[in-house]
């Protein structure tokens, strides 16, 4: 009977619907704010384009800050939580205890966002496209995003704590990014980030006294502003040639033995990863393309979606 027929067929596209609607709000999509907040990336551009013009170092800093979300638990602006009372989060752990920056910059766009768009754009979508601009804002690529991430409820400071830290060995740095998916080009790609911005002292004074794979002079000029006691957060720049532009000359730095960092290094010291610091260094747009594909796939980390998580009110707290 045609009746009884219609029956099983209605449930089943029911289910289908919701299935196919269940999908897609489970995703991240490129237009995601088009409708609820058209001006958000605009707003977020504007923000990042003022605040890198007067401080270049916030564009390093703003990059590294989705980095160091991402590789947490996933980019849920888990690291923008602040300890309180009662609450211990990603902050105070050790790879970002006094050396994450950028936050009140994300605060400042937070805030304008809640006047334009109450309650739509999360602060995970906003470190996300930040990033991306800051590098776009210092020369480097852009890439497309896509958006929708929620803010999570929590954080870990364990988790935060396995964030690599510079004294890895190379096989230590593929297998850290292994962990989260990355092959060991795309690691050294991502390791082009220390193409702009700043490190400590105290996290390259080994390095600087005790190794001996550095180019003599380098070592020398940086002793002067890195004693072998005190200063320890004196800075000096990742890429020593040209520290606020996004280009190549990180990869050209290491070949010349002028990383920074014991794990800058460790990417060309006559190990696997030499071929792909030589690909970079000779090739811009190969360094420029594999950079962006590969923040694209950090940005796409775990993200919390659909009825996941939460919209932050204040970046810094839940609501
Ligand atoms: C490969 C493993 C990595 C290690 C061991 C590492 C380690 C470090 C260290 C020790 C600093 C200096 C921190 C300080 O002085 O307080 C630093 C800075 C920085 N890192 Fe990394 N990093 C790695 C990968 C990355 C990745 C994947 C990104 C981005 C996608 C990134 C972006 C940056 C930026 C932009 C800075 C400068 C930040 C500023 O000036 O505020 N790093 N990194
Ligand atoms: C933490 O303390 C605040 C007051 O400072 C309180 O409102 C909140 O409920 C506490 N949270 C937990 C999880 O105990
Ligand atoms: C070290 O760097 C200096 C300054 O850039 C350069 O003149 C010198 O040739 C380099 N030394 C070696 C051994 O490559």
């Amino acid at each position: 009977m045609a009746a009884s027929a219609t029956v099983p067929s209605t449930t089943f596209l029911l289910l289908l619907f919701s299935l196919l609607l269940g999908l897609t709000s489970a995703q991240l999509s490129a237009n995601f704010y088009s409708k609820t907040c058209p001006n958000a990336l605009s707003i977020i551009q504007t923000a990042v384009a003022n605040a890198v013009k007067s401080e270049a170092r916030m564009g390093a800093s703003l990059l590294r800050l989705h980095f160091h979300d991402c590789f947490v638990n996933g980019c849920d602006a888990s690291i923008l939580l602040d300890d309180t009372a009662n609450f211990t989060g990603e902050q105070s752990a050790g790879p970002n205890v006094n050396s994450i920056r950028g936050l009140n910059v994300i605060d400042n766009i937070k805030t304008q966002l809640e006047k334009s768009c109450v309650g739509v754009v999360s602060c995970a979508d906003i470190v996300a496209v930040a990033a991306r601009d800051s590098v776009v804002a210092l020369g480097g690529p852009s890439w497309n995003l896509l958006l929708g991430r929620r803010d999570s409820t929590t954080a870990s400071q364990s988790a935060a704590n396995s964030l690599p830290g510079p004294g890895l060995s190379l096989s230590q740095l593929i297998s850290t990014f292994s962990n989260k998916g990355f092959s060991a080009r795309e690691m050294v790609a991502l390791s082009g980030s220390h193409t702009i911005g700043q490190a400590r002292c105290s996290l390259f004074r080994s390095r600087i006294y005790n190794e001996k794979n550095i180019n003599a002079s380098f070592a020398t000029s940086l002793q002067a502003n890195c004693p072998q006691s005190g200063g320890d957060s004196n800075l000096a720049a990742l890429d020593t040639t040209t520290p606020t532009s996004f280009d190549n000359a990180y990869f050209k730095n290491l070949q010349s033995q002028k990383g920074l960092l014991h794990s800058d290094q460790q990417l060309f010291n006559g190990g696997s990863t030499d071929s792909i610091v030589n690909t970079y260094s000779s090739n811009p747009s190969t360094f420029a393309t594999d950079f962006a594909n590969a923040m694209v796939k950090m940005s796409n980390l775990s993200p919390l979606t659909g009825t996941n998580g939460q919209i932050r009110k204040n970046c810094r707290k839940t609501n």
